[in-house]
């Protein structure tokens, strides 16, 4: 039995405790705030600000853990070689979480160090230097904070007069102290997918099949699972996934997400953990789902094989408003659908978009892909988050 220390205490962490409690694992959840997902399925907890690197050191100190599990990028990945040493394991390494937690870093590794296909990009520290990236990527471009996640400071520039406020917005949506962006070129895709692959000890790397997904603000509102991709673009993805993830080193489950256009597949970025699109798998559409698979791949159980059992959507479920008591009103509508599942977070408070939630639909290997997509966003929609200050 081992001890897992868990930061970052979201409904993927809570997915991934659960599964480590079924195979009679402990798990410690942290995060920044009490009664979190995660906490409410631990066997401890621990409140602390993961970016202070103290406070981090004390909590390791304090548990002692085999394992080290993010689950957020938003850490003092820096500590995390020092825990490496002290003969912790952190998933999937302390190099992938350090490396992930910056755009920089991954994407050199990615573009530079193993020649795969990127967006062109340029870095900017400040609005004159984004200009000068700007004129070298072309427009339409894309900007993004170095330090950040879920779309937050992220804007499309399509003219020269974009480029001031694209700077501004990127300093208020950044993280840590030192701004800098990320400006790549605007990539014309048609679709876009997140292929979850399997690092092991010991045993070959797995891929599941790839899920699609829609996003707007910056979170994904449903993904899919399998997204027709060509077998030419899955090849050339699970080989780009195949030589991240194995100079990221470690064992464990990374979300890849590439862009699928007409000249071929884009690299984007990678989670070294599971994936929110990845919340299809909790519709049983694999043997495993993908908090069992980082599970098993962590503690170093053999996977033999990942198949396919079902297609399968997700679509999440949104508050509106800011409330201490979320409810939720039509859940026994969806409830009484065939083929259709949910799961509500816990989270303790609501604010606009918070992902409160998601519905799971599925159906049989044969049933066209647009179809459960489009049974999963009518449930969705069907459920109201706090529905009596939503329709006073
Ligand atoms: N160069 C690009 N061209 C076109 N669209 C892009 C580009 N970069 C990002 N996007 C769009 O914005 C979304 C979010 O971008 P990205 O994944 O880089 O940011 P993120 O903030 O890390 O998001 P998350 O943490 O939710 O994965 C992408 O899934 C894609 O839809
Ligand atoms: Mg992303």
């Amino acid at each position: 039995m081992s001890k897992i220390l868990l930061l970052g205490s979201g409904e993927l962490g809570k997915e991934f405790t659960i599964a480590a409690q079924r195979i009679g694992q402990t798990v410690i959840a942290v995060d920044s705030y009490e009664n979190a997902p995660a906490m409410q399925v631990a066997h401890g907890f621990e409140v602390i600000n993961m970016l202070d690197g103290d406070a981090l050191d004390a909590i390791v100190a304090k548990h002692q853990p085999d394992f080290i599990v993010p689950e957020i990028e938003a850490i003092r990945t820096e500590r995390f070689y020092d825990y490496e040493k002290q003969g912790i394991t952190v998933v999937p390494s302390a190099k992938a979480a350090n490396f992930t937690m910056n755009r920089k870093a991954i994407r050199d590794l990615a573009a530079k160090e193993l020649g795969l296909r990127t967006a062109n990009y340029r870095y900017a520290t400040t609005a004159e230097e984004l200009e000068k990236a700007v004129a070298i990527v072309g427009m339409p471009s894309v900007v993004k904070p170095l330090m950040s996640s879920s779309g937050k400071g992220q804007s499309t520039i399509k003219t020269e007069s974009d480029i001031e406020k694209a700077w501004n917005y990127a300093v208020e949506g950044s993280r840590g102290d030192v701004v800098e962006v990320i400006v790549e070129a605007f990539v014309n895709f048609h679709s876009e997918i997140t292929l979850l692959t399997v690092t092991q000890n010991n045993n070959p790397t797995l891929f599941c099949a790839p899920i699609g997904h829609r996003q707007e603000r910056g979170d994904y509102q449903e993904s899919w699972q399998p997204a027709r991709v060509s077998d030419k673009d899955l090849l050339e993805a699970q080989d780009m996934a195949r030589k991240v993830t194995e100079a990221l080193g470690g064992a464990g489950l990374f979300g890849v997400e590439f862009f699928l256009t007409n000249e071929g597949v884009y690299f984007s970025e990678l989670s070294p953990r599971p994936h929110d699109t990845g919340m299809v798998t909790l519709a049983n559409t694999q043997n495993f789902n993908e908090f069992e698979l980082h599970l098993r791949a962590i503690l170093s159980l053999p996977i033999f094989e990942i198949t396919l059992e079902k297609n399968g959507a997700s679509a999440v479920i949104l508050a509106s408003e800011n409330s201490n008591h979320p409810t939720f009103a039509g859940i026994e509508k969806v409830a009484s659908l065939p083929k259709t599942d949910f799961r509500l977070f816990g989270k303790p408070t609501s604010r606009p978009y918070r992902r409160m939630g998601v519905v799971l639909t599925n159906d049989s290997l044969e049933t066209p892909i647009e179809t459960i997509v489009e049974r999963a966003k009518e449930a969705a929609a069907l459920v109201v988050v706090n529905p009596t200050s939503v329709m006073a």
